[in-house]
């Protein structure tokens, strides 16, 4: 207020003003519009310095990437959003029937956290019945499909609970794992950990479903899981019966250049080098090209052609690599048109997928 009063002083001083009303209006004017270009100012320096700092953000987030890899494996994973918050995923039965949730120790001191969900012509037998029933039932020739869901969140995301759905009501078993450091398992996930879990997983339903075959379905960041674990099976002697990937990449270097995370920093100078070479240096390689050449496992890749996250061209790519290996086996594409809209996670709507897979399966 003090500050008002030099003008004002100014204003009264003046001789030729006579009537107070006019004084009055012409002191106050220029008070009110001086405050408003005050505050207008203060305005502009906020922004220039929110502006300033996320210059300064932008500009230092490469540094401290390639400096610490181990960051840009945090952002592989996002295991730590342990979405949804609101369920529990010991009780899967909220939100998914004739479902047990169980725990496996695939290493010494670690403990990952898997669900069993049954063929859905089974529910009404899974009513009240515990883990020694779900066990026994892996036997009974119905198909088994290990599920290695993406980054982010838990088991209970919803696109993979309505996948889980959709594949329970076509007759499958479905096996969904947490890896280690996802949901309730414990332990810290790295490329060979989560390989390690998924090869664990596969064995364990192996020695217990008998004759029937037992499929590795990986979606997104899985897909490279799915791989991996289906060549350490393989170089086990183990190949596992068959392979499905739900919109791969080609290796998680190539899907880093496509993601929309990377997407802001295309324009940033050595982008390759602040990014894309920092995934080797986390080691985190993921290589599904390099896997498919040599799996001898049948497989079946589904894609949306208006997948935003994972774009259709590295499934397209994926599909090629794996028509060149030497093996012969089964290799099959299966795009949906954009006009669908199932984007990066919502394959599973699609009507025709039992078919699709039940097609595949009965041709290997
Ligand atoms: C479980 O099945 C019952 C019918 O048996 C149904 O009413 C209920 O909505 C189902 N629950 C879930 C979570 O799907």
């Amino acid at each position: 207020m003090k500050r008002r009063d030099p003008p004002n002083k100014g204003a009264t001083g003046r001789p030729l003003h006579g009537r107070g009303s006019e004084t009055k209006s012409q002191t106050k004017q220029p008070h009110f519009s001086k405050n408003k270009k005050r505050s207008s100012s203060w305005w502009l320096t906020c922004l220039k310095i929110f502006g300033l700092s996320l210059l300064v953000v932008y500009v230092t987030v490469p540094f401290i990437i390639r400096l610490f890899p181990v960051l840009l494996a945090k952002v592989v994973y996002l295991n730590m959003v342990k979405v949804p918050f609101f369920v529990d995923t010991r009780q899967p039965g909220e939100i998914l029937n004739h479902t047990t949730s169980f725990y496996l120790t695939p290493e010494e001191g670690i403990t990952v956290g898997v669900w069993h969900t049954v063929p859905t012509s089974r529910a009404e037998e899974a009513k009240g019945k515990d883990q020694s029933w779900y066990e026994a039932a892996l036997s009974d020739e119905n198909p088994v499909i290990i599920y290695l869901h993406g980054n982010g969140g838990t088991r209970a995301v919803d696109h993979r609970v309505q996948l889980m759905k959709v594949l329970s009501a076509s007759g499958f078993h479905v096996l969904a794992i947490d890896y280690r450091g996802f949901a309730d398992s414990t332990g810290e996930p790295s490329e060979e950990g989560v390989t390690e879990d998924s090869v664990y997983l596969y064995q364990w339903v192996k020695a217990r479903s008998r004759g029937s075959p037992v499929c590795l379905w990986g979606h997104s960041l899985g897909t490279g899981i799915a791989t991996n674990a289906a060549k350490t099976l393989q170089e086990r002697g183990n190949p596992p019966d068959a392979v499905i990937l739900e919109a791969p990449y080609t290796n998680i270097r190539e899907a880093g250049a496509y993601h929309p995370f990377g997407k802001i920093y295309h324009m940033f100078p050595w982008f390759e080098y602040f990014f894309l070479d920092t995934f080797a240096l986390s080691n985190n390689v993921f290589p599904n090209d390099e896997n498919v050449k040599v799996l001898s496992s049948p497989l079946l890749i589904l894609h949306a052609e208006d997948d935003q996250v994972v774009p259709s061209s590295l499934a397209k790519k994926l599909h090629e690599t794996a028509l060149m290996a030497p093996h012969s086996r089964e290799v099959k594409l299966v795009l949906f048109p954009a006009a669908l809209g199932y984007k990066h996670k919502f394959i599973y709507k699609d009507p025709k997928l039992p078919g699709i897979i039940w097609n595949f399966l009965n041709s290997i």
